[in-house]
């Protein structure tokens, strides 16, 4: 039966999905102990290290990124206890994030064969990038926390892409065909959205709140009392404006005015604002380049 067949796609909600997911992507254990460590109070940098000298794979990972052009150190960093001195858990804990997301995806089934990984992959750096940029910008207090959201924001696709993918090759149809993006696309098969079912996987994952709803968030219609979601949807925008669009949202890049609004910024901010972007556009490639290497 194709999807147009069927009486009716709604109740393929959340929890039908979810019920299609057989083996749920982990991260490796000790990236999710290393993120468990630097989000609590009082872990000490001899803690994280004795973790990470458990796994030197991903301890020649995290050095090969935080050495990248990428942070720009001006002399090698050696070990892990040298780079939470220079750049501070927070910032590790994105390199862990990332180096531990990729090697999690990496090789697993993309069941649809129609979803550009690569693309999804430039898209999701380049959001996290751009954010993190901005989140500096405007004064917001954790801009890690912005990356992170970022990178992880349509991390539901790849759930879709490997437990529906009758489901998803018919959304990726409808969007290239009715010029939509990705979201409306999928509100018209599923009763659900990628921005839910990453949400869940990263609740799973026991990500700080902070970056579950963010990307529960980053394309509902409710209020933008919180500006992070501004943040992100503007930094969305502009990866769309930069032709790093989110794989599978075929619509042209269309500026949300309550997230503008909301943002506070002049418009005569934006001519130097999209050349500093250029600049994160690079510097994201960079960071890829490293990480998946
Ligand atoms: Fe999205
Ligand atoms: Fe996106």
């Amino acid at each position: 039966m194709t999807i147009e067949q069927q009486p009716s796609t709604s109740a393929k909600n959340l929890t039908w999905v979810l019920s299609q997911v057989e083996e749920l992507p982990t991260l490796p254990q000790v990236a999710t102990r290393l993120l468990a460590l630097m989000d609590a109070p009082g872990t000490s940098v001899k803690q994280l290290q004795d973790v990470v000298a458990r796994d030197p794979a991903l301890a020649t990972k995290v050095l090969r990124l935080v050495n990248s052009s990428y942070y720009g150190m001006p002399s090698r960093i050696s070990d892990i206890q040298q780079a939470v001195v220079i750049l501070g858990f927070k910032v590790l804990r994105s390199v862990v994030l990332s180096t531990s997301v990729f090697s999690t995806f990496k090789g697993r089934s993309t069941a649809s064969g129609k979803f550009d990984r690569t693309l999804f992959w430039h898209h999701s750096i380049g959001t996290a990038c751009i954010y993190r940029y901005l989140a500096t910008k405007l004064g917001e207090e954790d801009p890690e926390a912005s990356f992170a959201t970022g990178l992880l924001h349509d991390i539901g696709k790849l759930i879709m892409d490997e437990f529906v993918p009758e489901e998803m090759a018919y959304i990726l149809e409808e969007a290239e065909g009715k010029k939509l993006s990705f979201y409306d696309a999928e509100r018209m098969v599923l009763a659900t959205d990628h921005a839910q079912i990453g949400a869940w996987l990263l609740e799973k994952w026991k990500l700080p709140t902070r970056i579950v709803d963010g990307v529960r968030q980053h394309h509902g219609d409710g209020s933008l009392g919180d500006r992070m979601i501004a943040i992100a949807r503007f930094a969305d925008y502009l990866c769309k404006v930069k032709g790093i669009a989110a794989s599978g949202s075929c619509e042209e890049a269309h500026l949300d005015k309550m997230a503008w609004a909301r943002l506070e910024m002049k418009r005569e901010d934006l001519p130097s604002l999209l050349r500093e972007i250029n600049r994160e556009i690079e510097a994201a490639n960079e960071f890829l380049a490293v990480a998946t290497r």
